[in-house]
Protein backbone atom coordinates (compact mmCIF):
# COMPACT_ATOMS: atom_id res chain seq x y z
CA UNK A 1 0.00 0.00 0.00
CA UNK A 2 1.43 3.30 -0.99
CA UNK A 3 0.06 4.80 2.19
CA UNK A 4 2.24 3.19 4.29
CA UNK A 5 4.71 5.12 3.05
CA UNK A 6 3.54 8.66 4.53
CA UNK A 7 3.56 9.91 8.04
CA UNK A 8 0.02 11.79 7.51
CA UNK A 9 -1.89 13.10 4.69
CA UNK A 10 -1.65 16.94 4.88
CA UNK A 11 -3.97 18.44 2.52
CA UNK A 12 -7.58 16.04 1.27
CA UNK A 13 -8.76 16.21 -2.48
CA UNK A 14 -11.13 18.50 -1.07
CA UNK A 15 -9.34 20.98 0.76
CA UNK A 16 -7.39 21.69 -2.36
CA UNK A 17 -10.24 21.87 -4.78
CA UNK A 18 -11.88 24.63 -2.24
CA UNK A 19 -8.67 26.41 -1.47
CA UNK A 20 -8.13 26.18 -5.56
CA UNK A 21 -11.59 27.51 -6.25
CA UNK A 22 -10.42 30.48 -4.00
CA UNK A 23 -7.81 31.12 -5.83
CA UNK A 24 -9.44 31.02 -9.00
CA UNK A 25 -12.17 33.62 -8.10
CA UNK A 26 -8.97 35.57 -6.75
CA UNK A 27 -7.37 35.88 -10.29
CA UNK A 28 -10.50 36.07 -12.34
CA UNK A 29 -11.09 39.29 -10.51
CA UNK A 30 -7.43 41.07 -10.48
CA UNK A 31 -6.99 39.85 -13.96
CA UNK A 32 -10.29 40.88 -15.59
CA UNK A 33 -9.58 42.89 -19.03
CA UNK A 34 -5.92 42.15 -18.94
CA UNK A 35 -3.94 39.48 -21.56
CA UNK A 36 -3.44 37.14 -18.90
CA UNK A 37 -0.56 34.43 -19.88
CA UNK A 38 0.03 31.21 -17.04
CA UNK A 39 2.73 29.56 -17.40
CA UNK A 40 3.10 26.31 -15.16
CA UNK A 41 6.71 25.22 -14.38
CA UNK A 42 6.57 21.34 -15.32
CA UNK A 43 6.88 19.06 -13.56
CA UNK A 44 5.66 19.62 -10.40
CA UNK A 45 3.09 22.25 -11.39
CA UNK A 46 0.94 20.64 -14.38
CA UNK A 47 -1.58 19.00 -11.50
CA UNK A 48 -2.08 22.60 -9.85
CA UNK A 49 -1.64 24.20 -13.36
CA UNK A 50 -4.91 22.07 -14.48
CA UNK A 51 -6.98 22.67 -11.55
CA UNK A 52 -6.32 26.02 -11.52
CA UNK A 53 -6.76 27.25 -14.64
CA UNK A 54 -10.16 25.32 -14.87
CA UNK A 55 -11.21 27.30 -12.21
CA UNK A 56 -10.48 30.80 -14.10
CA UNK A 57 -13.29 32.39 -15.99
CA UNK A 58 -11.76 34.70 -17.93
CA UNK A 59 -9.40 34.27 -21.13
CA UNK A 60 -5.98 32.74 -20.33
CA UNK A 61 -3.22 31.53 -22.79
CA UNK A 62 -1.62 28.63 -21.56
CA UNK A 63 2.87 27.56 -21.63
CA UNK A 64 5.06 25.57 -20.02
CA UNK A 65 8.73 26.33 -18.75
CA UNK A 66 11.24 23.47 -17.26
CA UNK A 67 14.53 23.81 -15.94
CA UNK A 68 16.94 21.75 -14.29
CA UNK A 69 19.42 22.55 -11.29
CA UNK A 70 23.00 22.24 -11.74
CA UNK A 71 25.46 20.94 -9.35
CA UNK A 72 23.61 19.16 -6.26
CA UNK A 73 20.77 17.44 -6.88
CA UNK A 74 19.55 17.46 -2.62
CA UNK A 75 20.04 21.61 -2.51
CA UNK A 76 18.76 24.22 -4.63
CA UNK A 77 21.59 25.76 -6.16
CA UNK A 78 19.32 28.28 -8.03
CA UNK A 79 21.71 27.97 -10.72
CA UNK A 80 19.38 26.47 -13.27
CA UNK A 81 19.42 24.74 -16.98
CA UNK A 82 16.47 25.63 -19.47
CA UNK A 83 15.28 22.25 -20.70
CA UNK A 84 11.84 23.36 -22.21
CA UNK A 85 11.40 27.51 -23.46
CA UNK A 86 8.72 29.32 -23.13
CA UNK A 87 7.10 29.47 -26.67
CA UNK A 88 4.79 32.07 -26.55
CA UNK A 89 5.69 35.92 -26.98
CA UNK A 90 5.57 37.65 -23.42
CA UNK A 91 5.46 41.19 -24.88
CA UNK A 92 3.01 43.50 -22.96
CA UNK A 93 1.51 40.16 -20.96
CA UNK A 94 -0.21 39.72 -17.49
CA UNK A 95 2.04 36.57 -16.33
CA UNK A 96 1.45 34.33 -13.78
CA UNK A 97 4.05 31.73 -13.25
CA UNK A 98 2.80 28.62 -11.38
CA UNK A 99 5.00 26.31 -9.43
CA UNK A 100 4.34 23.87 -7.24
CA UNK A 101 6.37 24.80 -4.13
CA UNK A 102 8.91 27.28 -3.06
CA UNK A 103 11.79 25.87 -0.52
CA UNK A 104 14.74 28.18 -1.36
CA UNK A 105 13.34 30.27 -3.39
CA UNK A 106 16.10 30.15 -5.50
CA UNK A 107 14.51 28.29 -8.84
CA UNK A 108 11.60 30.50 -8.77
CA UNK A 109 13.65 33.84 -8.23
CA UNK A 110 15.48 33.16 -11.39
CA UNK A 111 12.55 32.17 -13.04
CA UNK A 112 10.91 35.47 -12.82
CA UNK A 113 13.75 37.37 -13.75
CA UNK A 114 14.06 35.25 -17.50
CA UNK A 115 10.33 35.87 -17.75
CA UNK A 116 11.19 39.63 -16.78
CA UNK A 117 13.20 39.65 -19.54
CA UNK A 118 10.93 39.58 -21.86
CA UNK A 119 9.13 42.24 -21.71
CA UNK A 120 6.12 41.67 -20.50
CA UNK A 121 3.71 43.99 -18.53
CA UNK A 122 3.15 42.52 -14.93
CA UNK A 123 5.29 39.00 -13.48
CA UNK A 124 3.52 37.64 -10.51
CA UNK A 125 3.95 34.40 -8.80
CA UNK A 126 1.36 31.86 -8.11
CA UNK A 127 2.64 28.67 -5.76
CA UNK A 128 0.86 25.69 -4.71
CA UNK A 129 2.57 25.69 -1.37
CA UNK A 130 5.63 27.67 0.57
CA UNK A 131 7.73 26.46 3.25
CA UNK A 132 8.61 30.22 4.66
CA UNK A 133 11.27 28.75 6.64
CA UNK A 134 13.46 27.51 3.90
CA UNK A 135 13.94 30.20 2.44
CA UNK A 136 17.43 31.37 1.30
CA UNK A 137 15.93 34.68 -0.60
CA UNK A 138 13.82 37.49 -0.75
CA UNK A 139 10.60 36.32 -2.62
CA UNK A 140 7.04 37.60 -3.67
CA UNK A 141 4.34 35.12 -3.45
CA UNK A 142 1.06 36.89 -4.81
CA UNK A 143 -0.94 33.59 -4.69
CA UNK A 144 -0.66 31.09 -2.48
CA UNK A 145 -2.32 27.86 -1.72
CA UNK A 146 -1.10 26.56 1.69
CA UNK A 147 1.85 27.28 3.89
CA UNK A 148 3.44 24.75 5.37
CA UNK A 149 6.40 23.59 7.81
CA UNK A 150 9.86 22.14 6.37
CA UNK A 151 8.25 18.30 5.70
CA UNK A 152 9.18 16.57 2.63
CA UNK A 153 5.66 16.59 1.01
CA UNK A 154 4.54 13.94 -2.29
CA UNK A 155 1.77 14.26 -4.69
CA UNK A 156 -0.66 16.86 -6.31
CA UNK A 157 2.41 16.70 -8.64
CA UNK A 158 5.37 16.67 -6.26
CA UNK A 159 7.37 13.77 -6.18
CA UNK A 160 10.21 11.91 -4.45
CA UNK A 161 12.75 10.48 -7.47
CA UNK A 162 9.57 11.04 -9.94
CA UNK A 163 7.37 9.04 -7.63
CA UNK A 164 4.10 10.15 -5.68
CA UNK A 165 3.00 12.80 -8.49
CA UNK A 166 -0.32 10.99 -9.09
CA UNK A 167 -1.97 11.25 -5.94
CA UNK A 168 -4.92 13.55 -5.68
CA UNK A 169 -3.69 14.46 -2.21
CA UNK A 170 -0.66 15.84 -0.67
CA UNK A 171 1.16 13.81 2.24
CA UNK A 172 3.90 14.09 4.26
CA UNK A 173 6.82 11.40 3.47
CA UNK A 174 8.43 9.59 5.99
CA UNK A 175 11.46 10.45 6.83
CA UNK A 176 12.96 6.60 6.17
CA UNK A 177 11.99 6.46 2.89
CA UNK A 178 13.95 9.80 1.54
CA UNK A 179 17.10 9.50 3.97
P1 LIG B 1 13.75 25.96 -4.50
O1 LIG B 1 12.63 26.85 -4.03
O2 LIG B 1 14.65 26.62 -5.49
O3 LIG B 1 14.52 25.39 -3.34
O4 LIG B 1 13.19 24.71 -5.28
C1 LIG B 1 11.87 24.34 -5.28
C2 LIG B 1 11.76 23.00 -6.00
O5 LIG B 1 12.30 21.96 -5.15
C3 LIG B 1 10.32 22.62 -6.24
O6 LIG B 1 9.88 23.04 -7.50
C4 LIG B 1 10.36 21.12 -6.11
O7 LIG B 1 10.70 20.54 -7.35
C5 LIG B 1 11.47 20.84 -5.13
N1 LIG B 1 10.96 20.63 -3.76
C6 LIG B 1 11.19 21.42 -2.68
N2 LIG B 1 10.56 20.95 -1.59
C7 LIG B 1 9.89 19.82 -1.99
C8 LIG B 1 9.03 18.88 -1.30
O8 LIG B 1 8.74 18.96 -0.09
N3 LIG B 1 8.55 17.87 -2.07
C9 LIG B 1 8.82 17.74 -3.39
N4 LIG B 1 9.61 18.59 -4.06
C10 LIG B 1 10.14 19.64 -3.37
MG1 LIG C 1 9.65 21.64 -9.31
Amino acid sequence: MIENDFEKILFSSDKIKNRISELGEKITEDYKGKNLVVIGILKGAFIFMADLVRSIRIPVTLDFFSVSSYGMQSQSSGVVKIKKDIDIDLTDKDVIIVEDIVDTGLTLNYIKKYMKSHNPKSVKICTFLDKPKAHKTEIKIDYLGFQIENHFVVGYGLDFAEKYRNLPYIAILKKEIYS
